[in-house]
């Protein structure tokens, strides 16, 4: 991974970071198995992340986006809540890096709203922020797409791939003095199955296997972005995927082919071509354009792979009817179905806390691209629960971070971790009601107040730092 001798926020390292706490105090007994250990490799990344859209609120300050519009749609969120006020982070920014400083963390996640970009003012809240980040000791980790697309632009028309790459540059022209660490776009993988094959997310359409030109123009944008980046002097450059294993739900040969194709989908589809510069089997016929010369492009270079991981996937042969699962609708034309994992706990969401599956991921990334994979950072692990006191909380997040050692002690290169999410927020179709905060955020009042696992969490960290 590069580094960044010239990134003020790099600089301050445990000695010189900033002791502002904001005067949260640490009175809450230690989670679980807390306590001095280390097994991290020298400048391992500890972080916390968030996005625009579910965070920053200022709704009428920016443009519109496809979120916006889809949940402005009667049904779509389940609580039929909107993003227009969030967290209201926009106004607040300065309270939440307070929170970041007294945390102890390296580093914040945050994305960059294009919508806001185009909108008079955007870049300067981004500039503000950034200031405020680096002067408090924490790195500004950008991500330059978290799926809130400007309302009038879709992933289906390769134009897109086009103007975000005149998007990076924006902000990699106002930003680049002092952020360094770089990613392109968050979850590719769950914004075209979601947002265009079944319509559960914006921007709601139900297209099956013809969204997949969206996947495709999403990884030429990626390449290009990466371009721009490069051109304006980046040097530490991701994108976040989101990777899970995909479990066959029984030996039956229909079921071991329907889980075999679920993983192309889920964890192929985008990580081949960035990698390897290929599509998997089969797909690159389905895609539009010169797909020859878009993967030279797809497969920049990058400097670290983003892995996103909550829970594994149980995957079945395809059923005969319409079947509900977590939430979505999946209809009979789709080549498996997705199945329930048993004797597992499951958080508020219903995921399954099944931690050995993100040592499954990180060293079967590793496995399948060997050299050509850059070093792995987690840039999304964590879960919903209710609750200031969240033990639940801090188990998964323990029980995960042991997972990722336990990767690095088999010899997966895994350079930071990062919780999603800072604070409680707007959980895309789900509405508030999924809080995956370490701090509690009272939607009325605005209120933050740090659960215990926000306490345990700069223990944890402390301690692996050694
Ligand atoms: C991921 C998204 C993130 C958040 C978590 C819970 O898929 O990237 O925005 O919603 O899930």
């Amino acid at each position: 991974m590069a580094t960044d001798a010239g990134d003020p926020a790099s600089r301050s390292g445990p000695g010189t970071r900033s002791s502002k706490d904001p005067g949260l105090g640490t009175g809450r007994r230690p989670g679980p198995r807390s306590g001095p250990r280390s097994g991290f490799p020298d400048g391992f990344l500890w972080g916390v992340s968030t996005s625009a859209h579910q965070i920053e609120g200022a709704a009428e300050e920016r443009e519109p986006s496809v979120w916006d519009v889809f949940t402005a749609r009667p049904g779509r969120v389940k609580d039929g809540s909107t993003a227009a006020v969030a967290c209201d982070h926009c106004h607040r920014y300065r309270e939440d890096v307070a929170l970041l400083a007294g945390l102890g963390v390296d580093a914040y996640r945050f994305s960059v709203s294009w919508p806001r970009v185009n909108s008079p003012g955007g870049l300067g809240f981004y500039d503000r922020l950034v200031d405020e980040l680096c002067a408090a000791g924490v790195r500004p980790v950008p991500t330059l797409f978290h799926w809130d697309l400007p309302a009038d632009l879709d992933w289906l028309d390769r134009d897109t791939a086009g103007r975000f790459a005149e998007h990076v540059s924006v902000v990699a022209d106002r930003l680049g003095d002092r952020v360094t660490k770089w990613i392109t776009l968050n979850e590719p993988a769950e914004h075209t199955l979601l947002g265009h094959a079944l319509g559960a997310h914006a921007p709601g359409r139900r297209l099956l296997f013809d969204a997949l030109p969206a996947a495709h123009h999403q990884l030429l944008a990626h390449g290009l972005a990466v371009r721009a980046l490069r051109a304006a002097g980046a040097r530490d450059i991701g994108i976040a995927n989101s990777h899970s294993p995909t479990w066959p739900a029984s030996g039956d040969p229909a079921d071991v082919a329907a889980a075999e194709f679920y993983d192309l989908l889920l964890n192929r589809l985008f990580s081949d071509p960035v990698v390897l510069g290929v599509y998997p089997e089969g797909l690159g016929e389905l895609m539009p354009g010169d797909v020859a010369a878009d993967l030279e492009v797809i497969s920049e270079p990058l400097d670290w792979y983003g892995v996103n991981y909550y829970a594994p996937a149980r995957v079945g042969a395809p059923q005969e009817k319409e079947t509900e699962f977590g939430g979505l609708t999946l209809p009979p034309e789709l080549p498996f179905s997705l199945r329930e994992i048993e004797g597992r706990p499951v958080t508020d969401f219903g995921w399954p806390v099944v931690p050995e599956a993100l040592t499954e991921t990180l060293t079967g990334l590793s496995a399948r691209y060997g050299d050509r994979l850059p070093p792995l950072v987690v840039t999304e692990n964590g879960c919903s629960y209710e609750g200031l006191d969240d033990q639940d909380r801090i188990a998964y997040l323990d029980a995960h971070i042991d997972a990722l050692r336990a990767a690095l002690e088999a010899g997966a290169d895994v350079r930071g971790y990062f919780v999603w999410s800072l604070m409680d927020n707007f959980e895309w179709a789900e509405g508030y009601a999924r809080r995956f905060g370490l701090v509690h955020v009272d939607f009325t009042t605005q209120k933050r107040t740090p659960k215990a696992s926000y306490h345990w969490f700069r223990e944890r960290v402390a301690a692996a730092r050694g």
